[in-house]
């Protein structure tokens, strides 16, 4: 026989030599989701392991994860006065704002703060933008998402990330941003976002489902691939720094493609739904938690995710799992 692929893994050494892909540590970012008050940490009943903090508990919590090499985290704000137009998402007595400026103060750039822009858990009925005759309005909303952007950026944020699906949003943003001085905060874009049953989760732990309709006049329709690309075009033109596709798992083959066309860095969001499906299992002992996550870890770096956004970051660096 001529060919023997078994001969390189043979050994374990034999084959880490081969191995096409490798992750590290560096390539997570960690959610967080932080609420008003002190002293609270509330286990969220859909995802286990994960709670909400509040700003006290949530620099304990960080210190923590910042020791396992933890330093890129995405903050999502809970439990504000919900209204209308939103106001209290670009309010500078918002919870997020608080956060980040706490944790910026204290560990500086050690920590790299992400925060994601949305209105929908901020408004009464729960969409992501602002309301008016059951359509999301497009324009009126990117000025309220380019405020909370400002607003994240002078408590001091790194990077925000536009999780509404608007269009001409990250222009908007990057022009508020540098109008104020604030040219080095980056974009995340959710640039590729479905409208996807997997959020369901997170909607619990962020109170933020839309309490009538769904999501599809702005989420891209998951039988799209073509006009994925579209979207990603139009967040680089307008200035995005870094482009995500969310939901991951279901979408290895979109990660793919946007890797292979586009030269701006390439996160992938592996959503709520996804982590909670793996951890149900694992308590009924039906998989192995940690080689089922790690599968679908090397899975999102092998399609071509640099960064990887995963609420089972600090379960992989704490149990040494790479
Ligand atoms: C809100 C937002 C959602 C997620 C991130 N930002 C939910 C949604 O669009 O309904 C999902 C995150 C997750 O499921 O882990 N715009
Ligand atoms: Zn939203």
């Amino acid at each position: 026989m001529l060919h023997r692929p078994r001969r390189l893994r043979k050994n374990p050494v034999v084959r880490e030599m081969i191995a096409e892909t490798r992750i590290s540590k560096d390539m997570f970012m960690y959610p967080y989701f932080v609420v008003p008050g002190t002293n609270i940490v509330h286990p969220i009943d859909a995802m286990p392991g994960i709670s909400h903090f509040s700003v006290d508990t949530l620099l304990k919590d960080v210190e923590e994860g910042l020791k396992l090499g933890i330093n890129k985290i995405l903050l999502f704000g809970v439990g504000e006065e919900k209204c209308e137009d939103a106001h209290s998402a670009h309010s500078h007595d918002s919870v997020v704002y608080n956060a980040v400026r706490a944790l910026k103060e204290k560990f500086k750039d050690e920590l790299y703060v992400a925060t994601d822009v949305c209105t929908c858990a901020y408004t009464t009925h729960g969409h992501c933008g602002i309301l008016k005759d059951d359509y999301v309005q497009n324009d009126e909303t990117v000025e309220v998402l380019a405020k909370m952007a400002l607003s994240h950026a002078e408590a001091g944020a790194d990077m925000v990330a536009p999780s509404d699906m608007m269009d001409g949003r990250i222009e908007a943003m990057r022009n508020k941003l540098d109008e104020h001085g604030f040219v080095n905060t980056a974009i995340m874009s959710y640039s590729i976002k479905f409208a996807s049953a997997y959020y369901g989760p997170f909607r619990e732990a962020a109170d933020s489902a839309p309490n009538k309709g769904d999501r599809k006049a702005y989420q891209m329709d998951f039988r799209n691939p073509r006009e994925t690309m579209r979207e990603a075009e139009l967040d680089e033109a307008e200035g995005a720094d870094v482009l995500m596709v969310k939901p991951a798992l279901a979408y290895l083959d979109v990660i793919r493609d946007l890797r292979q066309n586009t030269n701006l860095p390439v996160a992938c969001y592996n959503v709520s739904g996804e982590y909670s499906m793996i951890k149900a299992a694992a308590q009924k002992g039906w998989i192995d938690e940690q080689k089922v996550v790690m599968e679908n870890m090397y899975a999102f770096a092998r399609a071509g995710s640099n960064i990887i956004i995963t609420y089972h970051a600090r379960d992989i660096v704490a149990n040494k799992w790479l």
